[in-house]
Order: structure tokens, then C-alpha cells, then sequence
């Protein structure tokens, strides 16, 4: 199989581009990624080298470009990440997002159409896999109730929105033009390579530079956590194994609230750093919370575990303890995203490509 792999220099992308070239000596990777501030080829510098891995700087809105990629790789699957994913950014400036994650995913579907069509088994053996998120289906109230694969979307934010809507476009190409497309919708991911400035990372690194914890309102807005390589591991089980036309919802069965998560970092990080209980506790600040704050995501993923018998393998403190040794072990990696030096060091490497 040749498979393109959008987003694949990003956080959760590199872990699946990662896992399928190590795991797949045969198929051949093609990483498809802009690198914007969130891509970063050092997360993937460990298997640059490997023959069946190959990287191209594209834009997905970039028609032909997508296209020639597509037919000079002969793409037989798609698992499609690239996205603007950060919802703070999304309401400073939605337009990036409806760009990329609309535009984008649409230039996406119609480039791989009309290179399916243009051959003779046309979709045969060809798949279309959209990585979506949990926050399309909005907020749920501080209950038992869960998100399933049915229930209907409600996004709030501006992410969440292009997110919706890009779904739709992916649905609609299979339901029109008969494309083999699956959907999965997963809750907030953490572990290694996360840029920092979402809540994990930002705070691990803040914790180790004694600076501020911003915690938007109380703290009491809840959040279903799953550790990065269990869900690479699932797009790879649906990638090979799930239904054409399905939607599957993945997550962890592991609900925090945000001030609750807080303190286990917070405990975990003066634990690493041999500092005494409690130290860094006056660290957290409360600020004003962001607009249209979600108030609760918990996903049901009781389909994906009966029909494909996948589950998630990390209880939450080995996950947590695990991801807060790695960014404390590569403290060059957190300084070299936050300096942005990297993003100019990438500007001048492929100027005018
Ligand atoms: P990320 O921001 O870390 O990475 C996004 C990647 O996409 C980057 O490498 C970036 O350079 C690339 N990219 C952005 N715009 C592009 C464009 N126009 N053309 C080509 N490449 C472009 O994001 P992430 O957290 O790894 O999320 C990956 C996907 O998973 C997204 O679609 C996101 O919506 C979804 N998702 C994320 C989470 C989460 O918790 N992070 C949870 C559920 C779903
Ligand atoms: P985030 O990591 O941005 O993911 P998402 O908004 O996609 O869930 O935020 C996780 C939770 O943490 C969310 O409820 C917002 C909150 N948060 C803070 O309280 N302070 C922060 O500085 C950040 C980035 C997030």
C-alpha cells in the first residue's frame, strides 16, 4: 500500500507515521504536511532514514499539488490529520481554520476523487480516513451521559465548527461520489511532541520554568484523556479493519476535571524534578475562562472495543508519568517550539520549493 499521511509532522501525526513505518516495512509512508508553527520534522527524526518513509511539504489547499502528489505516489490510502487543532487560536483568527480544515479537507476529497476515478478499478481497495475530534458534538452537562457515534453535532467553537463541517464534507463524498471514507471522532490526546500550548504540555513547561498556570475559569470544566500511542494504535485498527461508511468514536473512559488533572501534573513534575510535595501548587492562577467553554466531553467508544477489540492500553497516572519524563528528559525540544527558532530554520530550508 502507499499510504498519504496529512499532518504526519504534527503531534498525532507523527506518532501514526511512526508506527506505520515501523510496523509496515512494506507499505510506503508519504508524510503530506505544510509544517506551520504546530509541524516539526524533529518529531519524526528517529525514522527520517527509512526507506518506505517519505516526506513532502504540501498544503493540502494546494489543488494540484495534492493531486500530483496523489498520482506521482500512486495514494492507495488516505488517513487524513492535518488540521488547524488549537481552540484558542481558532477564536483569534477562524478564517485559518475554515481555511485548512474546511477548504482543506474538501481540496483533499476532490483531488483523491478525481485521481480514484481516473483509474480503471477506480475506488476499489482505495480508503479515505478522516480523523476527527469529540468536541463536534459540543458540551455535555456534568452527568453520566456520553458522546456516541449518534449523537447529534452541536460545536461551539470555531475549531469545533470547521471540524463539523469538514466531516460532513467526507460523509457526503461517500454518500455522492461513493468514495470508501470512515470518520472517527476521539477526545483530547497527550503524550510526547504536543506543542506546548495546549493544556498538558504548556503547563509541564511552565511548572519547570516556575511560571504561572493559567486555569481558565474554575478549573471545573471536564475532559476525557487518552495517551497519544493508544490512539495511533486505533487509527490503525480501523485504518485495516473498519467498516466503510462507519463513524467510531475513541477515547479513554478517563474523565478529569481540569483542576484535578492540574494537581496530578503538578504532583508529578515536583516528583520528577525532586522537589518537596506541594511545591509548585501556588503556581495555579485562575484567569477568565475562555469564551464558549465547553463545559464537560466524556466519549462512549463501546463500538470500537466490540467490533474491532480495541482498548485503551495506559492507565492515566503511567501515561501522565510517562509523557511529564519525557518533556522533562527533552528540554531542548520544548526550547527549540517555544523559541520559534525551528519554524525559521524551516523557512530557510525550503524557501521557494
Ligand atoms: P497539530 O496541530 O499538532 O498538528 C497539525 C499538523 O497539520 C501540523 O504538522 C501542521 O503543520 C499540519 N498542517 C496544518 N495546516 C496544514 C495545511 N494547510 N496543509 C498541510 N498540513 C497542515 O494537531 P494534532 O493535535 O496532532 O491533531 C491532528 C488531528 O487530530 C487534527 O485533525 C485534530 O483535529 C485531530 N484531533 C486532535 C485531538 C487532540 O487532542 N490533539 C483530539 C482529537 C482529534
Ligand atoms: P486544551 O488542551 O486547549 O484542549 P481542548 O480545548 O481542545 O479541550 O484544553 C484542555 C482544557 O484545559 C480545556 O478545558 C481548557 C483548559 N485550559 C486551561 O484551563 N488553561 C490553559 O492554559 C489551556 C491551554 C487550557
Amino acid at each position: 500500500m502507499n499510504i498519504l499521511i496529512t499532518g504526519g509532522a504534527g503531534f498525532i501525526g507523527s506518532h501514526v507515521v511512526r508506527l506505520f513505518v515501523k510496523k509496515y516495512p512494506t507499505y510506503n509512508i508519504i508524510n503530506l504536511d505544510k509544517l506551520t508553527y504546530a509541524g516539526n520534522l524533529a518529531n519524526l527524526s528517529d525514522i527520517e532514514d527509512n526507506n518506505n518513509y517519505h516526506f513532502t511539504r504540501a498544503d493540502i489547499c494546494d489543488y494540484d499539488t495534492v493531486y500530483n502528489i496523489l498520482s506521482q505516489y500512486n495514494i492507495t490510502g488516505i488517513i487524513h490529520l492535518a488540521a488547524e487543532s488549537h481552540v484558542d487560536r481558532s477564536i483569534r483568527d477562524p478564517f485559518a481554520f475554515a481555511r485548512t480544515n474546511v477548504m482543506g479537507t474538501l481540496t483533499l476529497l476532490q483531488a483523491a476523487r478525481t485521481y480514484w476515478e481516473s483509474l480503471p478499478e477506480r475506488y476499489d481497495g482505495k480508503r479515505f480516513y478522516h480523523i476527527s475530534t469529540d468536541e463536534v458534538y459540543g458540551a455535555l452537562p456534568f452527568d453520566d451521559t456520553l458522546f456516541t457515534e449518534n449523537t447529534r453535532y452541536n460545536p461551539h467553537s470555531p475549531y469545533s465548527a470547521s471540524k463539523a463541517a469538514s466531516d460532513h464534507f467526507v460523509r457526503a463524498y461517500h454518500d455522492t461520489y461513493g468514495m470508501p471514507t470512515i470518520v472517527t471522532n476521539c477526545s483530547n490526546n497527550y503524550g510526547p511532541y504536543q506543542f506546548p500550548e495546549k493544556l498538558i504540555p504548556l503547563f509541564i513547561n511552565n511548572i519547570r520554568h516556575g511560571k504561572p498556570l493559567p486555569v481558565y475559569g474554575k478549573g471545573e470544566n471536564v475532559r476525557d484523556w487518552l495517551f497519544v500511542e493508544d490512539h495511533a494504535r486505533a487509527i490503525d485498527t480501523i485504518f485495516h479493519n473498519g467498516t466503510i461508511n462507519e463513524t467510531y468514536n475513541i477515547g479513554g473512559f478517563n474523565e478529569w476535571r481540569n483542576i484535578d488533572l492540574i494537581k496530578v501534573l503538578i504532583d508529578t513534575v515536583d516528583r520528577h524534578l525532586g522537589n518537596p510535595a506541594g511545591h509548585s501548587l501556588h503556581l495555579i492562577t485562575y484567569v477568565t475562562d475562555r469564551p464558549g467553554h465547553d463545559l464537560r466531553y466524556a466519549i462512549d467508544s463501546t463500538k470500537l472495543r466490540d467490533e474491532l477489540g480495541w482498548q485503551p492500553s495506559l492507565q492515566f497516572e503511567e501515561g501522565i508519568d510517562r509523557t511529564v519524563a519525557w518533556y522533562l528528559n527533552n528540554p531542548q525540544w520544548l526550547d527549540n517550539v517555544t523559541s520559534g527558532e525551528y519554524l525559521h530554520y524551516y523557512e530557510t530550508m525550503y524557501n521557494n520549493r
